[in-house]
């Protein structure tokens, strides 16, 4: 232990084996991400079992990167943080075997972290990182009892922790939908769930429309290069108001996480579904005769030892696809980033509150950004985003939020499994 705050993350819910060493939740010294994108894009989508197999293959190698890319060793890390849950079981069964291994090996406490919260912590992570260090510099003992402790009461910390402002949190990404009102307090933050998704996630959407318009995996950066050069004004897509009983009828939403959740207590006003936008493409693809035209071009993208990237023209993108369909995907995410913006706009202002944070994978989105940042400053509100290395998966993301737990002492037990459904907030 180096009592210098060094937590190490581990990432692996879904389709990414990440690890990284943060100091005191405020300054990333690595971050190292193995992603299985090339494994799963000839199926379109994650593939479980391939997902474990590849994390059983790249977790160690990762750990061995960020903590080289650190410039330290095991020795120095004061506690071990992992993902336990939403997220794939067999995947988040490779990531908590072997966090609890080193754990228990090393003699550090083991911090289990909500997927989401680490998320959430991506934003705040990058806005720490812009601020003041701890000027006080103290060495803290080589006990991690004492250590945690001796942290508690260091002003700085707490100071730094309870000064920061609550915020409306939209998680946005390919598992999930999620708005949380998140507020610091002493030790960890608190979240209360506000609104989610009903159906598929806004990523999930991405994905298939991606999918099926024979373009690459995961969807969202194709759709996000392509949309620039369509009229998002082409297909009008409407989001109708959700109905509330409806979903709560005796089919229950395919939700994969945070099943627990509380539908029928929150506001329908910040309900999203994403399945209803998915199903209209595919209608308009079968309405225009598109769909052969699609599998070409899948066919050609997905070929042995196709290098196929998203395109950074338009002359690039036309030669991928006809006008119709780059008109069609803009009207798409310009359809998708509207509702999201007013639902997360809405709820900020039924809350009161001033600070929007927005993250996960479809936060990295560039027409989102712009309207979100646009947006906010017509309501004089603030916003951020992570950096886009921090918007999808990744373990510096991990590494943080478990910083105000380590700081409360709250240690996960020797018994932690992974939770493919875990909530955050109430
Ligand atoms: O956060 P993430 O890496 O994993 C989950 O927790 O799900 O998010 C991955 C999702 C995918 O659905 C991907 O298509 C989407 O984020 N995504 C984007 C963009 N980059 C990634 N969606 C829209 N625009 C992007 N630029
Ligand atoms: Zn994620």
């Amino acid at each position: 232990m180096s009592g210098r705050g060094l937590i190490l993350g581990i990432e692996s819910s879904c389709d990414e084996t990440a690890a990284a060493v943060v100091e005191r939740g405020a300054r990333t010294l690595s971050s190292a991400v193995a992603s299985q994108i090339a494994t799963h894009a000839r199926y379109g989508g994650v593939v479980p079992e391939l997902a474990s197999r590849e994390h059983l293959r790249a977790i160690v190698p990762v750990v061995r990167a960020a903590l080289a890319e650190a410039g330290i060793g095991l020795g120095d890390l004061d506690a071990i943080a992992v993902t336990a849950g939403p997220g794939l079981a067999g995947a988040l069964l490779v990531g908590i075997t072997y966090a609890k291994a080193l754990a228990f090996a090393q003699g550090l406490p083991l911090i289990a972290i909500n997927h989401l919260e680490g998320h959430i912590h991506a934003v705040l992570l990058n806005e720490r990182e812009t601020e003041p260090q701890d000027p006080s510099g103290a060495k803290a003992p080589a006990n991690f009892a004492t250590l945690s402790a001796r942290l508690k009461s260091c002003p700085d910390t707490n100071q730094r922790i309870s000064a920061e402002e609550a915020a409306l949190a939209l998680v946005v990404s390919g598992g999930h939908t999620h708005l949380f009102l998140a507020r610091p307090a002493q030790g960890a933050w608190s979240y209360k769930l506000v609104g989610r998704t009903l159906d598929d996630a806004a990523g999930e959407a991405y994905d298939k429309v991606a999918k099926l318009l024979g373009f690459g995996y995961p969807g969202g950066p194709w759709i996000d290069a392509m949309a620039r050069f369509g009229n998002p004004l082409a297909v009008p897509f409407a989001f109708s108001q959700i109905k509330h009983k409806v979903h709560l009828g005796s089919k229950p939403p395919r939700i994969k996480a945070a099943k627990t959740a509380p539908i029928a207590e929150l506001d329908t006003r910040f309900l999203f579904s994403f399945s209803g936008i998915k199903t209209a493409v595919l209608r308009y693809v079968e309405l225009h005769d598109l769909r052969g035209e699609a599998q070409a071009r899948a066919a050609r993208l997905f070929a042995p030892h196709s290098e196929a990237r998203p395109p950074q023209t338009k002359e690039e993108a036309l030669a991928l696809c006809p006008q119709q369909i780059l008109d069609l995907v803009a009207s798409f995410q310009c359809a998708v980033v509207g509702d999201l913006m007013k639902k997360t706009f809405a709820a900020a202002e039924s809350l009161g509150a001033r600070r929007i944070l927005v993250t996960g994978g479809v936060a990295a989105n560039r027409e989102l950004r712009a309207r979100f940042s646009a947006e906010a400053t017509r309501r004089g509100v603030r916003i951020a985003f992570p950096t886009l290395a921090l918007s999808t998966d990744n373990a510096a993301m991990i590494a943080a939020a478990a910083w105000p737990r380590f700081v409360a002492g709250e240690f996960a037990e020797d018994s932690l499994s992974g939770n493919p459904s875990l909530a955050l907030g109430r």
